[in-house]
């Protein structure tokens, strides 16, 4: 590999060599990725086609109509998931800078943010027909959030980019899955949007599980000190946006993403990794392996902590004009 190639991206040279190595890897995942998928497209579920008939117009109406039943707990949980997704120039971006120019970390980096790109706009063409929020209020917030930027500290670590992405796309796929099913007995098709969205997303979690896998398997110690620092540090990538944590306090207290099901995903994947089991290890690598598999309890203590501790409170939000939230 030539020095140019080696310095158009983030990671040591040890570390470039080791996601040189895994690049077979890279390409089979992504064969088995699209032999799973089901592409879909925005239009086939809210479509907008210019010869549209009565009854697709009737549908619209009893979507909107249904959807004024929709609680606020759930607007607040879909306004997150829609910015969310529409972070979605950041994280291109930051695969690209981790991962590289070349294929076929662009290739996957561009068939992913393909993928991504649908959700944003399905979830936005939801939103917009059902008519669920004040929209320019949402859209300040989305504005906002694309121009502040994305930029976590992971101090240009590739394994930590492939680390956090295991773990969001997880934690993604759960809020659109438990979105989805507060959605479902008020407004179905809600539910129907959401449920593509998170079956992408489960699919890739899939792929970058297995991708980071194989550099366990390559560079365990440094892959043990970076899976670590993520784990230990996980924020949501719309943390930038302003509102964001009383957003995801009333997600929480609605139990759509809290930090419960944040100790399931930690435990899943320390457990697929078998985390617990890796020997042959430095003494920095052990170190990392015996913090890391403390970290479910440690979870577990803060969530019991938050149940306990939460006496109901107001929440108010622009996007849903004002109105209170108590939870
Ligand atoms: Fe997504
Ligand atoms: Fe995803």
């Amino acid at each position: 590999m030539s020095g140019l190639a080696l310095s158009a991206r983030f990671g040591t040279p040890d570390q470039i060599e080791t996601l040189v190595s895994i690049e077979t890897v890279v390409a089979e995942q992504m064969d088995l990725h699209v032999q799973k998928r089901r592409l879909w497209f925005p239009n086939d579920l809210m479509p907008a086609d210019a010869n549209l008939d009565a009854a697709a117009d009737a549908e619209l109406a009893r979507v909107r109509d249904a959807a004024r039943g929709l609680p606020d707990t759930v607007r607040v949980a879909v306004a997150l998931n829609l910015l969310t997704e529409e972070g979605l120039p950041h994280f291109h971006r930051l695969i690209a800078v981790h991962l590289g120019n070349s294929a076929p970390w662009s290739s996957w980096n561009n068939l992913w943010t393909a993928e991504e790109d649908r959700h944003g706009c399905a979830l936005r063409d939801y939103v917009r027909d059902a008519r669920l929020f004040d929209m320019g209020e949402l859209e300040k917030l989305q504005y906002r959030y694309i121009e502040a930027g994305f930029n976590p500290d992971w101090e240009q670590d590739p394994y930590r980019l492939l680390a956090y992405t295991s773990l969001q796309e997880k934690a993604t796929q759960i809020s659109h899955a438990n979105t989805g099913r507060l959605c479902a007995t008020v407004e179905p098709m809600a539910q129907k949007v959401l449920a593509h969205l998170a079956g992408d997303e489960s699919r890739h979690y899939q792929f970058y599980r297995a991708v980071f896998g194989a550099i366990l398997e390559r560079d365990p110690n440094r892959a043990l000190q970076s899976l670590l620092k993520v784990t230990l540090n996980f924020a949501m990538p719309g943390h930038a946006i302003a509102g964001y944590d009383e957003m995801s306090e009333v997600v929480r207290r609605a139990r759509i993403f809290c930090a419960r099901q944040y100790q399931e995903i930690v435990e899943e994947l320390l457990d697929f990794w078998k985390i617990g089991l890796m020997s042959n290890l430095s003494a920095a690598g052990r170190e990392a392996q015996d913090k890391l598999m403390k970290v479910p309890s440690r979870l577990a203590r803060m969530a019991d902590f938050q149940d306990a501790k939460s006496a109901a409170r107001d929440f108010q939000f622009g996007f849903i004009y004002g109105r209170a939230v108590r939870l």
